[in-house]
């Protein structure tokens, strides 16, 4: 209750300061949307009682009111994109205009993520931070972790043959192996290792209020200077804790790292190589200021996406072959056929593994790890097609309503079907790649590592084991219960399957 007190007073506030500041191009309307009340906008249509995601309310309001649609609360608006051709137009041939962040009162202030250029203002730091990051993850130099890549993947297979029930954590592992490796130089202990949970703990902060919109308080940022103890106010307190966190995030790798340069042992990596760069050396090591802080922070982005945004791709790929038992076979003959029985796939046989990289292209499709991208804003008023966009809105890309529309990727795109991906000819469907990391100058920096991760995790699971349902006593299978988290990063929750070694059942035909 002190909440909705809260909530009306302070809202009221804010709308007569929001309807000074309003000024629209003559002529022009905002683009439709759901009715808004007044003050409030639509805050009970977002906040009301929702069971499904929000990326399936804003699909659902697109065929209500076409593709770009709008809303509000309390002012604050926000348009959402939900066809590829408007997503392009904007985010890519404009982007000079849709390359600023959306302001998130809970996740910048609260929690706090001025170190994170993901949610940086369209800035020179940003621009700073992104070229910084860019130089040891672009295509050229990702090559180099190629090592680092089949080395924690073979490690996955021994992982997933010895200890199967875990794949959850292994593919945690496998995420958090090559991450760590390729930022800090640092080699992960074989079991539970401190650093691969420590991201997990650290991006729940991000998964949860990654989504403008997701608490109050980013409607309502004058609640953020209410204490932690006031009735109400639990979004403190959690805030308090992913604080914390990030703090750990941020400094334990890098006060390792940083370490084995000065005693000489370390391992080159993004970190050491980028200090280098900018004529960092172990005796000019300082206290974080400067480009040595710029560089931690590319570090500890690299980190946190890096841990927690392959391992839903990977465990999403294994989903899509426990339902799709002829998918899978097929998969394992092509890389029979190409491949044989006798070495692992490798990145030189891409090329030759049309089904595969089906498989791969459905599964970035099909459950996309990041539903709603992360949310860009408008820099200046702009028209589209007739209808005002003021400037400072926030503009979502629906990309988990571009991947599912039908125009494009056929009548069955609910379901996972590589085969989509096997036509030829012109009208092809677009490449999920083109999609799934984003657009414009905001387009993930880091999916050219992801891209060869997944990759590489697929076909060395599909060459090693049959993924199965689980059986009962009776040897009945047992069809699995799939759900998905809901926010920024969207993960499968726990379910069961048998990891079937492939040898094995070499044997025992
Ligand atoms: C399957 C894996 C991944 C997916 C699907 C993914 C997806 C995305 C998406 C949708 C965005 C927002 C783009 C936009 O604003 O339009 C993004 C941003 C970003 N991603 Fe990824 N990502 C993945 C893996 C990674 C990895 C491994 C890294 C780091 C090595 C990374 C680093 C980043 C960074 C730094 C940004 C912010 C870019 C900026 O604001 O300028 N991502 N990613
Ligand atoms: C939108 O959602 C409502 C309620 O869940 C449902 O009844 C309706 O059919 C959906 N509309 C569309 C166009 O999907
Ligand atoms: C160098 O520092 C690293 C990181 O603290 C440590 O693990 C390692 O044992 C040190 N090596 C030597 C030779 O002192
Ligand atoms: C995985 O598969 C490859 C290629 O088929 C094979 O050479 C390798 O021995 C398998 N690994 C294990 C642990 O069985
Ligand atoms: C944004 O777009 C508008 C209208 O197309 C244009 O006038 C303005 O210069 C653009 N803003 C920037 C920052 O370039």
């Amino acid at each position: 209750m002190e909440i909705l007190k809260l909530l009306l007073f302070f809202s009221s506030s804010i709308f007569v300061l929001r309807l000074f500041k309003k000024r629209y191009h003559r002529g022009f309307h905002l683009p439709p949307g759901p009715k808004r009340i007044p003050i409030l906008g639509n805050i009970f249509d977002m906040k009301a009682k929702r069971k499904e995601p929000i990326h399936i309310t804003f699909t659902n309001w697109s065929q209500i009111y076409g593709d770009v649609f709008t809303f509000d609360v309390l002012g604050s608006r926000t348009i959402v994109l939900n066809s590829y051709r408007a997503i392009i137009d904007l985010l890519e041939h404009r982007s000079y205009n849709y390359s600023d962040r959306a302001h998130q009162p809970m996740l910048n202030e609260v929690v706090g993520t001025d170190w994170s250029f993901a949610f940086m203002r369209y800035s020179d730091s940003w621009r700073l931070h992104r070229r910084t990051f860019h130089q040891f993850f672009q295509p050229r130099v990702v090559t180099e972790y190629n090592d680092i890549q089949r080395k924690r993947t073979s490690s996955l297979v021994q992982k997933l043959m010895s200890t199967p029930k875990d794949f959850f954590k292994h593919a945690r592992t496998h995420a958090g192996g090559i991450i760590l490796e390729v930022v800090y130089g640092y080699h992960i202990q074989d079991v539970d290792d401190p650093y691969v949970h420590l991201a997990d703990k650290a991006m729940e902060g991000f998964r949860e209020a990654g989504i403008s919109g997701s608490f109050l308080v980013d409607y309502i940022p004058l609640l953020k200077h209410i204490p932690a103890w006031f009735p109400g106010a639990s979004f403190k307190s959690k805030a308090e804790v992913w604080a914390r966190d990030v703090e750990q995030l941020k400094n334990d790798p890098w006060m390792v790292m940083k370490q084995s340069m000065v005693n000489g042992t370390a391992v080159p990596c993004f970190s050491t190589r980028s200090l280098e760069k900018f004529g960092i050396s172990p005796s000019t090591l300082g206290d974080d200021s400067g480009m040595e802080k710029v560089i931690k922070n590319c570090a500890t982005v690299a980190y946190g996406a890096g841990a927690d945004t392959t391992v839903s791709a990977v465990l999403s790929f294994i989903i899509g072959m426990l339902l799709n038992p002829h998918a899978q076979a097929r998969a394992q003959k092509e890389l029979n056929d190409v491949v044989g029985s006798s070495r692992l796939p490798d990145f030189c046989d891409r090329d030759k593994l049309p089904y595969i990289n089906a498989v791969y292209a459905e599964t970035l499709r099909w459950t996309p790890v990041a539903p709603l991208g992360v949310a860009h804003a408008a820099v200046n008023d702009d028209v589209y097609e007739g209808n005002l966009i003021p400037g400072g809105s926030t503009v979502v890309a629906n990309i988990w309503a571009i991947l599912h529309d039908e125009s494009l990727y056929g009548p069955d795109v609910m379901n996972f079907n590589p085969d989509r991906f096997m036509k030829e000819g012109k009208d092809l469907a677009p490449n999920p790649e083109l999609i799934a990391f984003g657009f414009g100058r905001r387009i993930c920096p880091g999916r050219y590592l992801a891209i060869n991760s997944v990759w590489l995790a697929i076909t060395y699971i599909l060459a090693n084991f049959t993924i199965a349902k689980e059986v009962d006593e009776d040897g009945k299978e047992i069809d699995p219960a799939i759900e998905y988290s809901h926010g920024l990063i969207s993960h499968p929750l726990p379910f069961n399957c048998r990891f079937v070694p492939r040898s094995e059942a070499l044997l025992l035909s």
